[in-house]
């Protein structure tokens, strides 16, 4: 045992894990021994969901079982449906599945974990879309949507939501081969949040809302939504160039960038630029796609930093015609699936989440009562 504070607390292994490894190998992701690249292309998302979550990958019937139970959860309930009225237009997505995450548990409460923990994760996955797009449209559009849809998967049910039509083919794989790059990162700072939640014995659905609070920060999950902000600032690649070097001039910090683990590439990073390059020519974009490659570029030869996640799937889910504000919601519609793997995991060998602290303060001094001060 050391009492050396690490910053961050960096590079400190935290506890155990069975269920994802992150930058072992050079670089490399794997859900429960299955590498990424193994999965995407090969797999939908929902796969990988019940793999992380049942712990084993489905067969045919199990998969097809396991949408059929997502797809019949996805009704809102009548009440949250009057909270999400109220909500003001001005909240942020993510603050609307945070009230609503919270809002579900007075509804439908756990009260006997181990029987219901699965059932929660699974209600969860199949009402995140629902919550955010009944929201979204109620008070962006004007409109109450029905939520019910019958699209097999999680990506097609919000893509249908949003557009109130069904989405294109590429839109539709695209988003799901998104969420499975997104379903899990080891204990990156939602996931531990929601350990740390789940350590004091609390519910399954305090421990998601913590989750979707920390994920809400540009650092973690806005990460996004900030990449596609610095992306849409530029016309040109040549504007970027310049802007790139100004900002670096400036420290400034460049959202997409950098990794707390990775430290050459993030494997996750190649598999949605492929996607945003297809989805550029689909639409046939020639500004969006060109400035990221430079701003890419940029940083490469700068500072020798690497895009994460973040930043291609940026440029990527702006040709889906998704808002830009909806791009950490559509986060949240994956990590679930990590996130209720790490509630279930730390639940089946828990203990207190309490680390120490270096004192930094004053001396112990004597208390000067307030008629003396
Ligand atoms: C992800 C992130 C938080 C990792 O942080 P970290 O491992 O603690 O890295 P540090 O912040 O210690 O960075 C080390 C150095 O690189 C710089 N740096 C890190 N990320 C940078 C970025 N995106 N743009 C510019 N400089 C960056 C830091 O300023 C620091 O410089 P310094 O030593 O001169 O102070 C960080 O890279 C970041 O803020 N990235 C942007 C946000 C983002 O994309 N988040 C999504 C992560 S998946």
């Amino acid at each position: 045992m050391t009492n050396q504070t690490v910053a961050g607390l960096k590079g400190v292994s935290a506890g155990q894990t069975a269920i994802c490894t992150v930058g072992s190998e050079g670089n490399s992701l794997h859900y429960r021994g299955y590498s990424i690249e193994d999965m995407v292309g090969q797999a939908c998302f929902e796969e990988v969901a019940y793999l992380l979550i049942y712990g084993e990958l489905p067969n045919q019937s199990k998969l097809a079982a396991y949408q059929q139970k997502l797809k019949s959860l996805r009704d809102l309930p009548e009440a949250l449906k009057i909270v999400l009225k109220l909500i003001p237009r001005t909240a942020h997505p993510m603050d609307v599945l945070k009230v609503g995450c919270a809002f579900l548990g007075t509804l439908e409460s756990e009260t006997h974990p181990t029987q219901q923990q699965c059932d929660i994760a699974d209600r969860l996955m199949a009402l995140f879309p629902s919550i955010v797009m009944y929201w979204y449209q109620w008070h962006h559009l004007g409109r109450e949507i029905d939520t019910h849809t019958e699209a097999d998967g999680v990506a097609a049910h919000f893509l249908e939501l949003l557009l109130q039509r069904k989405p294109e083919a590429m839109v539709s794989e695209a988003v799901d081969q998104s969420l499975i790059l997104y379903a899990e990162h080891e204990f990156n700072a939602s996931t531990f949040a929601a350990r740390v939640t789940t350590a004091t014995l609390s519910d399954f659905y305090s421990a998601i809302t913590s989750a979707i609070g920390t994920l809400r920060g540009p650092l973690h999950g806005g990460a996004n939504e900030a990449a596609m902000e610095l992306i849409e600032a530029y016309q040109t690649p040549a504007e970027a160039k310049a802007g790139l070097l100004d900002r670096l001039a400036r420290k400034e910090k460049i959202m997409g960038f950098g990794h707390a683990v990775y430290k050459i590439r993030d494997p996750r990073s190649d598999i949605i630029q492929g996607w945003a390059k297809k989805l550029a020519a689909l639409r046939g974009d020639k500004v969006i796609y060109p400035v990221a490659e430079m701003i890419d570029k940029m940083m490469r030869d700068e500072k020798h930093m690497f895009p994460n996640l973040d930043f291609y799937s940026a440029a990527a889910y702006h040709f889906c015609d998704i808002p830009t504000e909806l791009f950490t919601p559509i986060f949240v519609f994956a990590r679930i699936a990590g996130w209720s793997a790490h509630v279930i995991e730390q639940r089946q060998n828990n203990k207190i989440i309490r680390p120490g602290a270096e004192y930094i303060g004053p001396e112990p001094r004597p208390f000067v009562a307030i008629a003396n001060r």
